[in-house]
């Protein structure tokens, strides 16, 4: 299995999921570029170049057989970013607290306006305004472990990895239209208290996508791995034995 972070993180967010499922799957989970420990390289990261990273991390490692690609938010657009570019090396898909559209341009202005702030003031400015919408309201304000878990997990991301790949999900392209194409067995995870990316984006790729399932889990945000790792895992691990 390979799982893909989100933004603005790194593998570090895979933990619950690195220690409970190796004995169900070899699980690999890398820091993306100018994430966690990771190098950045010069803006943007497109979600094309991130998909062929991985590509070429399973390449280096000696994976050669398909994998399942679980991508949580920015690495679900990354996780359909590969199955488009590395189809042959796509055994399924996890989809979780992600998206298929585009920015809207609204959005896309946004993301130019943290860029800017990033550059001017570094990254604290994205971790402060981002960490209370990361979780849901109740798990912010009731597990400060895991809140500073997080909050240490962003402000390991480098200035410039969070510009670059501010820039690179500025401009994915909308994946709406591979969603019909996918023949691979395909699950769809979001949190019912998501604050980042509204629950009818997780219905639309289910109603999209032929032969996936969805859950949809309580008590749980953006981060919900993190947030219900029991029941994620427990989803993971059924979709798991079907392989
Ligand atoms: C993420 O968690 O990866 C980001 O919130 C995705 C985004 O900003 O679109």
């Amino acid at each position: 299995m390979l799982f893909i972070h989100g933004f603005p993180l790194n593998r570090r967010m895979w933990s619950p999921q690195i220690e409970q499922l190796s004995s169900a799957a070899h699980v690999l989970a890398p820091d993306l570029r100018g994430h966690g420990e990771t190098l950045p390289t010069p803006a943007p990261y497109s979600m094309d170049m991130l998909a062929d990273d991985c590509a070429a991390f399973l390449e280096a490692i000696g994976v050669t057989q398909p994998v399942v690609v679980c991508g949580l938010s920015m690495g679900g657009y990354i996780t359909l970013a590969f199955y488009r570019r590395h189809r042959p090396r796509v055994a399924g898909l996890i989809l979780a607290a992600t998206r298929a559209g585009a920015d809207t341009p609204e959005g896309k202005a946004n993301r130019d306006k943290a860029a800017g702030q990033v550059r001017e003031l570094g990254i604290r400015t994205v971790v402060d305004s981002m960490l209370p919408k990361m979780m849901a309201p109740n798990t912010y304000a009731s597990n400060p472990e895991l809140v500073a878990r997080v909050e240490e997990i962003m402000a390991g991301t480098s200035q410039e990895g969070m510009v670059a790949a501010l820039l690179g999900m500025k401009e994915r392209s909308d994946s709406t239209a591979l969603l019909e194409q996918i023949d691979v067995p395909t699950l769809i995870v979001h949190g019912l208290d998501d604050q980042l990316i509204p629950v009818k984006e997780a219905e639309s790729m289910h109603t999209a996508i032929k032969n996936s399932q969805l859950h949809l889990l309580q008590a749980a945000g953006h981060l919900l791995n993190l947030e219900q790792p029991g029941r994620f895992n427990q989803v993971v691990g059924d979709f798991l034995e079907s392989f």
